[in-house]
């Protein structure tokens, strides 16, 4: 390969990186409108900006003079020109031109003449027929895809875009984003428009064309809309109507009351046996507070009231007083104090209590939609009685991991992930899951009658018709069940100083929770399966570039293993050390989508729990020990970096992105941390590294892990085969020159820079 012809790319060389950070912390503020990342969960995602930006910058060539190829222009033009190419790139990582066809194609445009420079270089060359081909570009691979922003930008870079995961759900999700949108883009919905009923979005189509995935997304809508009247005609009993005065049930179907309201969520306390033996038979709750609503001129709470051995909530609004906001907390050693007697609970005593079946819950609030914003109502024991009912048919029995670091709730007993939901949450999740496979039935005989042929194939054989159409609107809905799940377990918090309800995965853990929201999944408001589903098909359109022209293809692989990076172009995002177990905490969403959709992806869902021998993270208590963890993820990671080095095409650089946190700079000498065992593994696999850049990949007031894994940003390493003759230094000391360097690299960063040049080390590097 050493007689190809590799002009320097444009990351070998500069970057305007203040505008890459800006555009990348711009992307990460909630509120920007639809976007990839809300089509499913998944943890440290990239920011899009950044990842096109590297991309980009590695696919075009630098103009700067190069002797022995005998190209590229004086060092003055070369500045002009590399700031005509910054220009291009200035634009391209503005949020708002992520589907802007003028600028990408600029980019394109960019990208091409680039590839066809170094194929007009590379002529003569022996494999010039197949590997030099100026009408082809070559294809882009992300082993360790995770979210899929990596594929999905290179996809909209006009690359055929290559992405695999060890695991199931990062693989669907890849799918859901660059696989399945190309195959039916431009088509127009086939699904029955929902009835008038008075609410204006179910009746209208959401889009005023089907270019792209449009068209799909609209099925989505609608199906999902079928799916809604389906499931509450089987559980829609267990989601009453409110009476404002009583906070008593309305039942569905007894006519419009006077007092009648949607309830949005109930609130739950979990409570315990008191630990006084003087009141040992009831169930005290353990509120981690009794603030409802803290927005201003809005404030409620709860105010228990005591009689005897009992007690009972009543909400009042207006300024609470001081000790509503502690509910019955008592500091951190004593965890919560006995609402009748004051004894202190402590969290042995909860976690014995739990483990024995003791935890149960009380309803402690209602919250309505009253016709001027949000309502709270005292529970009442109808409200309780129809909760009650409730009797799921199944659950997932999956059981959490014995990892105490991220998963709390199996020290209080809940150990399967059945365990996160309540009865309710379980029947309802349980029947929209159901429904998918039904919905799936009409589907495709919807599609049929509107004149789709039918290949008979499915998703999972590469079938494009009404078969494979029906299997693509699944895995739409299903990836709303998902969204609910996430809302809708007691793992969900209530925020008083917003009013709404918080998600599962607030960060890469589950807590324990004491109070929770249980939302009305058919209110229509809030979190419910028509915002899921709605959320579902605007995030399907805002994955898909606009035309979605360029095909992408989707593995399940150990990248440790794969023959997929053959020839391509390469950029990733490897998992970080032991910062996130990806698998473990995916099982949350794999049950519920293995129930969904295992028969159209039977291979994807065979096992019963996301697969984790293989996966690539340093967990001590996966492997026995720090040490055998750390050996682990070093031997797997060199594996799976020297696939790359072997694969990657020979004219690209491969570029990598590796978490990092401020304190990899500065605690040098301390031992191994995971930078050192990622470097060590990079080098070893026959990398040498050619440049690294800082990029703002996360925001800084990310809540993670009680600050003990902050992920500040990520480096983004350039890495081409090492030459045999490669001049060297030890690990030892290329390591500790590269944490000054980027301790260096993040005060620029932090302080802004313009078009600054890569951060490296001297390339002589070895292992
Ligand atoms: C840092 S994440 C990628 C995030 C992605 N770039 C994004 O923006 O969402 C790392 C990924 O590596 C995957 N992974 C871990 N071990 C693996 C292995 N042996 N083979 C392939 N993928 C693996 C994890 O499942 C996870 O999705």
């Amino acid at each position: 390969m050493s007689n190809i012809k590799t002009p320097k790319k444009l990351i070998e060389v500069a970057l305007p990186l203040d505008d890459i950070n800006e555009a990348a912390a711009h992307e990460k503020q909630p509120g920007i409108g639809a976007h990839p990342r809300g089509l499913h969960l998944w943890w440290a995602r990239r920011p899009l900006a950044a990842a096109r930006a590297v991309i980009f910058a590695q696919m075009v060539n630098d103009p700067g003079f190069e002797r022995h190829l005998g190209r590229g222009i004086n060092k003055k033009d070369a500045q002009v020109e590399r700031e005509r190419l910054f220009g291009i790139l200035r634009k391209l990582v503005v949020w708002e031109n992520t589907n802007n066809q003028s600028v990408l194609e600029e980019a394109r445009a960019e990208i091409w003449k680039s590839w066809r420079e170094t194929c007009a270089l590379n002529k003569n060359h022996p494999d010039a027929a197949t590997m030099f081909n100026p009408e082809k570009l070559p294809a882009f691979h992300d082993p360790f895809a995770g979210g899929g922003a990596l594929p999905l930008e290179a996809q909209r870079l006009g690359l055929e875009s290559y992405a695999s995961d060890l695991n199931p759900v990062a693989v669907l999700i890849n799918k859901a984003m660059i696989e399945i949108p190309p195959k039916f883009a431009g088509r127009a919905p086939i699904g029955p428009l929902p009835p008038a009923t008075g609410k204006k979005d179910a009746t209208r189509n959401a889009f005023d064309d089907w270019s792209g995935a449009r068209g799909l997304a609209e099925d989505v809508r609608r199906y999902g809309y079928w799916m809604r009247e389906e499931a509450f005609k089987r559980i829609g009993h267990l989601y009453p109507k409110v009476d404002l005065t009583t906070g008593k049930p309305i039942p569905h179907g007894a006519g419009n009351q006077a007092n009648e309201a949607t309830v949005i969520a109930w609130i739950w306390v979990r409570t315990v046996k008191s630990p006084n033996p003087a009141f040992s038979h009831v169930d005290v709750p353990l509120a981690s507070t009794f603030i409802l609503s803290s927005k201003a001129g809005k404030e409620c709470y709860v105010e228990p009231i005591i009689g005897g051995d009992s007690y009972y909530f009543e909400v009042r609004n207006g300024k609470p007083p001081e000790r509503a906001k502690a509910g019955t907390t008592a500091g951190k050693r004593n965890a919560f104090l006995c609402l009748l007697s004051g004894v202190a609970i402590d969290y042995n005593y909860i976690r014995a209590e739990g483990k024995a079946g003791r935890m149960g819950q009380n309803l402690m609030a209602i919250i309505a939609e009253g016709s001027r914003g949000r309502v709270y109502l005292a529970p009442t024991h109808e409200m309780e009685a129809v909760a009650n009912q409730a009797q799921p048919a199944w659950q997932p029995e999956t059981q959490l991991p014995d990892n105490p670091r991220d998963f709390k709730t199996p020290n209080y007993g809940m150990t399967s992930f059945g365990d996160l939901f309540t009865p309710r949450q379980l029947v309802a999740l349980t029947t929209f899951s159901d429904l998918v496979q039904i919905a799936r039935e009409k589907i495709k005989a919807d599609a049929l009658t509107a004149g789709i042929i039918d290949d008979g194939q499915g998703l999972n054989d590469g079938g494009t018709g009404a078969t494979a159409y029906a299997d693509a609107v699944a895995v739409y809905l299903a990836f709303a069940i998902d969204r609910l799940a996430d809302y809708g377990s007691s793992i969900a918090t209530w925020k008083p100083s917003g009013e709404q309800v918080m998600q599962t995965f607030k960060r890469q853990a589950l807590p324990i929770t004491w109070d929770f929201p249980e939302s009305n999944f058919f209110a229509g408001k809030s979190i419910c399966w028509e915002n899921a589903v709605k959320y579902s098909s605007d995030n399907l359109v805002a994955s898909s570039s606009y035309e979605s022209v360029f095909s992408g293809q989707v593995f399940q692989a150990d990248a440790q293993r794969q023959n997929i990076s053959m020839s391509k172009v390469i950029s990733t995002d490897p998992p970080y050390y032991d910062n996130i177990g990806y698998a473990d905490l995916s099982d949350f969403f794999y049950v519920w989508l293995r129930r969904s959709l295992r028969p159209i992806y039977p291979a994807l869902f065979a096992t019963m729990a996301v697969p984790k021998a293989e996966e690539l993270v340093a967990t001590p208590y996966r492997h026995g020990s720090k040490e055998k963890a750390e050996q682990f993820f070093l031997n797997g990671m060199t594996a799976a970096m020297h696939r790359l080095a072997e694969q990657a095409h020979p004219v690209f650089p491969t570029t990598i992105y590796y978490a990092f946190k401020q304190s990899d700079t500065t605690d040098v000498g301390t031992g191994n941390t995971g930078w050192e065992t990622f470097l060590e593994a990079v080098l070893k696999a026959g990398f040498t590294i050619t440049g690294t850049w800082p990029m703002r990949t996360e925001l800084a007031n990310r809540m993670i892990g009680s600050g003990t894994n902050a992920l500040a940003s990520s480096i983004v390493l350039v890495c081409r085969p090492r030459e045999a003759n490669a001049a060297t230094i030890s690990r030892r000391e290329f390591i500790k020159e590269l944490k000054q360097e980027l301790s260096e690299a993040i005060d620029v960063m932090i302080g802004g820079a313009e078009g600054v040049s890569p951060v490296a080390p001297p390339l002589r590097q070895n292992s």
